[in-house]
């Protein structure tokens, strides 16, 4: 489905957050039962980081696989996320990480973090916020901090899908324009792929922060889209 517009007041994002919290055991279980992504690139992620170091988990869902993953090796996450009813599970389900509800879009959180992991949560934020997502991101990383992160695949601006009976919004840009948008907030891509390339694409990105964003432009990097 389509969604060309916002009408004034309507925040797709949230309302994904509401559908997800009405799913919250069912999504669980379906994480446990599906490809366990991104475990398999976690330990070349986190590979040369401190013992201990500070790692962010934004939109965190119930905390696994990645937050436990992370936990369970002794670094010190902290899992943000809008839905209070992931929260809760995560909390129960990774005791040892700090778990705090709330909106990546406004949070405040303290510190700086060495890495910062967005998995499958930034493509339910409407595009148009994406750029300043990022720059939020690049603000919360150490230079040189990494960032692990996925976002749709293909050039979408909005569309709603359903999942386990609810219905969740989506929106992406074509790859390379994706790649454009991290660059412009200050992270250096070192790899990025495609999967799922079938569908409407799938896109992980591994990036590094670099010293500052490179420019103060408000709202991302103007010009043409490939
Ligand atoms: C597909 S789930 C992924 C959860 C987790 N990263 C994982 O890999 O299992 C997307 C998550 O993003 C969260 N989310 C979506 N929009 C958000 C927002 N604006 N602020 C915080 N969390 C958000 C949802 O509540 C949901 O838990």
């Amino acid at each position: 489905m389509n969604v060309p517009s916002r009408p004034p007041g309507a925040d797709p994002a949230l309302e994904t957050v509401a559908a997800y919290g009405r799913i919250a055991l069912a999504w669980r279980a379906a994480r446990q039962e599906g490809t366990g992504e991104p475990v398999g690139r976690l330990p070349s992620f986190v590979e040369g980081l401190a013992p201990g170091a500070r790692v962010l988990d934004l939109g965190c869902g119930c905390g696994e696989p990645v937050a436990a993953w992370l936990s369970e090796r002794g670094f010190t996450v902290l899992g943000v996320d809008a839905s209070p009813a992931l929260i809760s599970l995560a909390r129960s389900t990774v005791p040892e990480a700090r778990f705090l509800t709330g909106d990546m879009r406004s949070v405040r959180l303290e510190g700086r973090f060495q890495a910062v992991v967005a998995w499958d949560s930034l493509f339910h934020l409407p595009r148009d916020q994406h750029p300043q997502m990022l720059r939020r991101i690049a603000a919360w990383l150490e230079p040189e901090g990494r960032l692990l992160a996925s976002f749709g695949g293909s050039d979408h601006p909005g569309f709603r899908a359903p999942m386990l009976g609810e219905t969740f919004f989506y929106s992406g840009f074509e790859p390379r324009h994706t790649l454009r948008l991290l660059d412009w907030a200050g992270l250096e891509v070192e790899h990025w792929e495609i999967s799922d390339a079938s569908s409407l694409g799938h896109l992980t990105v591994l990036a590094r922060r670099r010293d500052e964003p490179t420019t103060d432009r408000p709202g991302g990097p103007e010009g043409e889209r490939e």
